[in-house]
């Protein structure tokens, strides 16, 4: 209102009383001098009296932003002024004498968006001001400024889903689209919550739900943006950020639940009646903001058992004499205190209360007559498995009541040889012995088996225990038989040993005691009537008589036989090699060897060692020595004699000979080669002759040498000719009976033919 009086008085001032006063002035100093004015150009100049002149308030400072523009009548140079009211800050200089406006001061339309200044004109003797209106117009130079910060709410953990939680205001002070404020969250994708851009309204995202035990406090960073304007010259957005502190708060969601359960107590026969038993203890599972808990039986107490409904101390309301039952089971349930009793406000627990007998005995073995911790007893090995060994009579006993009198009961030694039955004991029992593995009940591994036997309590807290020897006095069995070092036994012996040399030494073992631990050996098969054997050494040896030959037979085998004075035996093989020695000389079939030797053909001698085995029986002819002088040679292996490469004609002979009878004599020698060696001489007579008569000479020299022979050619030849004359007949026969039959004709040939 003033405002708008005070343009009216200027426009009121500019319009009609200055041209008034201008027209007084001009009256009064026509005579003399007529004032300076200023030019006016209306709003919007940029010279002129500066009325109505409007700057922005992002002009830098330094800015000519006007020039003042006036005139004199008289044309007189003109000054120029410019001043601010009393306690304004000054804004504009002005340069006097050009008019030049500049601008000394930042200018800031938040502050102050009208100046009033005062500008003159003088030409040395009048002075004309006026009093003008500057405006500052707007320039996005501010930022959305957050209201009512810092942002920090309390948000239940169970609001739904889609609630508005809070909002948010930000303030420009700028006008227009750069005093406009817009919003929005700056986080990621994944945040809770959402904004609303136009009015700042934050709510929790249409599918999300806070949950304080995971998330306790959320932080939400929200930018205020305006919607832009210029500022020097250039577009500018300008934002602020604020952070939403959103605290969720612990909401009644979780039932309260036992800790440290199970829970178990216990009563002793000297527990006083009022006497605390156990202390349950719950906790709410909301944590943050815990309800207090209280406690209550629902059944089971018996009417014995009470409850402190706040510290959950159960405790005990009558003497532990009077109660029926040694086991109790308590239910004790846990309510959030102020809350309802929905299916998740509460827990239930079972406490197990024992009563505990605390006169406590320990087991205790008993014989036949009383307590006893020795038990003996004597019997033979190997009884069979799963025969009880009744020698034993023992009693177990805890004279105790309930659990207390509960104990189980082992047997403890050598491996699992014995089994105890039973094992698990209530007051009172007999003990059975069984035996479980016959092989370890040995008297020939200890005569004496050693136990213990325990009976140890099975729940109590002492765990009292007693213990009995179990001694087993074994007595020995023919459970061995002898068993032999080794399944077969190998001897070498040569030839011609004396009567009883000792062959091999055969042992055999058997464990057993006493007689059933002697053994006796005896041999036994076809090859053993040679050899004998000491009944208790077990030493063989040929009989006294016996010589063994090598070449008569060289090997033998025979069982040995181990008994036992019971009859128990076991067998064994024994192989005997007779080793040859060289026991024989070789020698030649006749003492004198006549041979013809036809020129170019070998003749051959022989002679036979009977050792059995080589090198014994191996001979090595030789030529000791020719007369008239040695034409031949001789193969040392296999006693071929050769005359000499050079002797290829009876001439060569005759040339030796000196005369016509080519016959000479050799003394071969055969030698085995055994060590020592043998070897037996002959004298060998060779007559030499040529090929053709040598063969007819030898024919007839043979044949009468062999009359056997000749008989049988002569015998052959008739019954050749007997045999042709047999076959034509039957030829011709065949011919005869031909056409009817063929099959029987063939069958008498075979007929025929068998007869022959
Ligand atoms: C002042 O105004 C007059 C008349 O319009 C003009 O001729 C003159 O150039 C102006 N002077 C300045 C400095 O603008
Ligand atoms: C006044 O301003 C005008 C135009 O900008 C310029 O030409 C002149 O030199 C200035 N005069 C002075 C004294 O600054
Ligand atoms: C919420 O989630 C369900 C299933 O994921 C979907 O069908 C529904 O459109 C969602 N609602 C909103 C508002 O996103
Ligand atoms: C105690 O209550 C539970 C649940 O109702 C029930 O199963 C149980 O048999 C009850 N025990 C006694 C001793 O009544
Ligand atoms: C329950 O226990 C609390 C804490 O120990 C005790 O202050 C209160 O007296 C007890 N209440 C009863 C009825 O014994
Ligand atoms: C036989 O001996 C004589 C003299 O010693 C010799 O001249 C002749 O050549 C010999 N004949 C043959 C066939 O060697």
């Amino acid at each position: 209102m003033f405002r708008v009086l005070s343009f009216q008085m200027c426009l009121f001032c500019t319009f009609f009383l200055f041209p008034l006063l201008h027209a007084t002035l001009a009256v009064t100093a026509r005579q003399s001098d007529y004032a300076p004015y200023f030019y006016d150009y209306g709003p919007g100049a940029t010279h002129g009296n500066m009325a109505l002149f409007s700057i922005s308030e992002d002009t830098p400072v330094g800015t000519h932003v006007y020039t003042l523009n006036g005139t004199d009548p008289e044309e007189d140079p003109v000054r120029y002024g410019l001043t601010f009211e009393q306690g304004s800050r000054e804004y504009f200089r002005v340069d006097p004498k050009s008019g030049n406006v500049t601008l000394v001061q930042e200018l800031d339309r938040e502050k102050q968006a009208e100046i009033s200044a005062l500008v003159s004109i003088t030409d040395g003797r009048n002075k004309v001001a006026e009093t003008v209106r500057i405006f500052v117009t707007d320039a996005n130079d501010e930022q959305p400024e957050f209201q009512n910060l810092p942002f920090a709410i309390d948000v239940p953990e169970d609001t739904a889903p889609g609630s508005s939680i809070y909002k948010v205001t930000a303030v420009d002070k700028d006008m227009g689209s750069g005093g406009s404020v817009s919003y929005y969250l700056r986080s990621s994708p994944l945040t809770k919550f959402t904004i609303d851009g136009h009015s700042g309204v934050l709510r929790i995202r249409a599918n999300e739900t806070l949950d304080y035990e995971t998330t306790p406090a959320h932080f939400v960073t929200v930018v205020a943006q305006d919607g832009g304007g210029k500022y020097k010259g250039q577009h500018q957005v300008m934002s602020s950020t604020a952070t939403v502190t959103i605290t969720v708060v612990d909401a009644q969601d979780t039932p309260p639940s036992f800790v440290g359960t199970p829970y178990f107590g216990y009563i002793y026969e000297v527990s006083l009646p009022g006497s605390d038993i156990f202390t349950v203890y719950a906790k709410d599972g909301d944590q943050g903001n815990p309800n207090s808990i209280h406690y209550s039986i629902m059944n089971g107490s018996d009417g014995v058992f009470d409850i402190n409904s706040t510290s959950g101390c159960i405790s005990l309301t009558t003497n532990p004499s009077q109660l029926k039952s040694e086991l109790y089971e308590i239910r004790v349930k846990a309510i959030e205190e102020g809350r309802g009793e929905g299916p998740m406000d509460y827990d239930i627990t079972t406490v197990t209360v024992r009563v505990v007998d605390l006169n406590n005995h320990p087991p205790t073995f008993y014989g036949e007559t009383g307590p006893q911790n020795r038990f003996e007893v004597t019997m033979f090995e190997h009884p069979p498995a799963g025969e009880i060994l009744r020698g034993f009579k023992i009693t177990v006993n805890d004279s105790d009541q309930g659990a207390n009198a509960k104990f189980k009961l082992r047997l403890v030694g050598p491996g699992r040889v014995l089994r105890v039955v039973p094992q698990t004991v209530l007051n009172e029992a007999q003990v059975t012995i069984i035996v479980e593995d016959t092989s370890g009940i040995d008297y020939e591994k200890g005569s004496t088996l050693t136990f213990k036997l325990l009976a140890i309590e099975i729940d109590t807290p002492e765990r009292f225990s007693a213990t009995a020897d179990i001694i087993i006095h074994l007595l020995d069995t023919n459970d061995n038989i002898p068993a032999f070092t080794s399944e077969y036994y190998i001897a070498r012996i040569d030839e011609n040993s004396p009567g009883g040399s000792s062959l091999v030494s055969v042992t055999a073992i058997d464990p057993d005691s006493g007689p059933w631990g002697e053994v006796k050996y005896t041999i036994y098969g076809s090859g053993s009537d040679l050899f004998s054997i000491h009944f208790s050494t077990g030493m063989i040896s040929t009989q006294p008589w016996a010589t063994l030959d090598a070449e008569a037979r060289s090997k033998y085998n025979f069982y040995v036989k181990a008994e036992d004075g019971e009859g128990e035996y076991s067998l064994a093989e024994v192989f005997v090699t007779v080793l040859d020695l060289n026991d024989h000389s070789p020698e030649f079939h006749e003492s004198l060897l006549e041979e013809t030797m036809v020129i170019g053909a070998p003749v051959r001698i022989e002679a036979v060692d009977e050792d059995a085995e080589s090198p014994n029986n191996v001979i090595e002819y030789s030529i000791m020595k020719a007369d008239p002088k040695n034409i031949f040679d001789i193969d040392c292996n296999t006693g071929v004699i050769k005359l000499k490469p050079y002797i290829k004609s009876m001439e060569i002979i005759h040339n030796i000979t000196k005369s016509q009878e080519c016959k000479w004599s050799l003394l071969v020698e055969a030698r085995d080669r055994g060590s020592p060696s043998f070897s037996t001489t002959a004298v060998l007579n060779i007559d030499i002759t040529e090929a053709i008569k040598a063969r007819i000479v030898s024919y007839f020299m043979g044949l009468s040498k062999r009359p056997l022979t000749v008989f049988g050619m002569c015998v052959s030849i008739v019954f050749t000719l007997i045999l042709v004359t047999i076959c034509i007949s039957t030829i011709m026969y065949c011919n005869a009976v031909k056409k009817s039959r063929v099959h029987p004709e063939s069958n008498y040939i075979k007929v025929i033919r068998r007869a022959k």
